[in-house]
């Protein structure tokens, strides 16, 4: 599939070019770190929503696969399609019953059946038109099937301490949201969004990762914030010696911030009409 679409960021960037290149040294390991943080409370969500064996499954944005490859060993669902805009590292974990297809999934051509489970995880914050995609995504469900998708909520406000960490998570969030587009503050407006596609029995739940010196979260956050550096740096909010601080700080025991957290919502798709 060919379609490139224009991202809405200012300078009209997008995930995986000016920043989160796959092709860059550990970029594999950045995405492995948060799904140290998540994997778990994901897997176990779809396990509770009866996620398993003769199940059809597509993974969203897959990156580096734990969830394609945790749904088929442990969940022991029969297929997974893993898409991603970059495959290099699904590819080079093949397991039997992981499909691979590399697509642009806001391409309007991105049409790759219909499955019992369509999985995203931190993948839609990323790309312009969210509301479009939810929909699209919910297109992609067979009846009876469900929609899983999970991306990152901010739980900085504007009465959160002044510390290192809350600086850089600040221009974090602002430097992406202006070079690819990034955008988590509809994030919360998931449960509406789902309901409005179409699907039904939706509901949500938000897990805040521990953010203890060495977890895997706090290198997942080193690691992407030295990989948006410039984009942070660009923002005017932080310069280098900020973001030093931050760093050093997030692998102290000085460290008493709350991580971005994960938002999670579903719903299912009737299986004949509107219920
Ligand atoms: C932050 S990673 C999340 C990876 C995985 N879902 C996880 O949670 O571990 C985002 C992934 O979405 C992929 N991605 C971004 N834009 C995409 C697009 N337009 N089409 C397909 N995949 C895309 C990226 O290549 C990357 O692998």
């Amino acid at each position: 599939m060919t379609a490139a679409p224009c991202g809405d960021a200012p300078g009209g960037g997008r995930y995986g070019e000016a920043v989160f290149r796959p092709e860059e040294a550990g970029e594999g390991e950045r995405i492995d770190f948060g799904a140290l943080a998540y994997d778990g409370i994901t897997m176990a969500r779809l396990r509770a929503l009866g996620v398993g064996p003769g199940w059809r499954c597509l993974d969203v944005g897959a990156g580096t696969g734990t969830v394609s490859r945790r749904l088929l060993a442990e969940a022991g669902v029969a297929s997974v399609l893993a898409v991603d805009r970059d495959v290099r590292f699904l590819s080079a974990r093949p397991v039997p019953g992981l499909d691979v297809l590399e697509s642009d999934i806001t391409a309007p051509d991105f049409a790759p059946g219909r499955f019992r489970l369509v999985h995203a995880r931190f993948v839609l914050m990323h790309l312009p038109g969210h509301d479009r995609l939810i929909t699209a995504l919910a297109e992609l469900v067979a009846p009876g099937g469900v929609l899983v998708l999970s991306d990152a909520i901010d739980l900085t406000s504007d009465r959160t301490p002044g510390t290192p960490y809350s600086a850089v998570m600040r221009a974090m969030w602002q430097g992406l949201r202006a070079t690819i587009g990034t955008d988590v503050s509809w994030v919360p407006s998931y449960p509406h969004l789902l309901r409005g596609a179409g699907l039904v029995s939706v509901a949500a739940e938000v897990h805040v990762p521990p953010l203890l010196p060495g977890s895997p979260i706090s290198h997942f956050w080193a690691d992407t914030w030295e990989r948006s550096r410039v984009a942070m740096l660009a923002t005017g909010l932080v310069d280098d010696a900020a973001v030093d601080a931050a760093l050093r700080y997030l692998g102290s025991d000085e460290c008493a911030a709350l991580s971005a957290g994960m938002l999670s919502a579903w719903g299912w798709k009737p299986e004949e009409g509107p219920r």
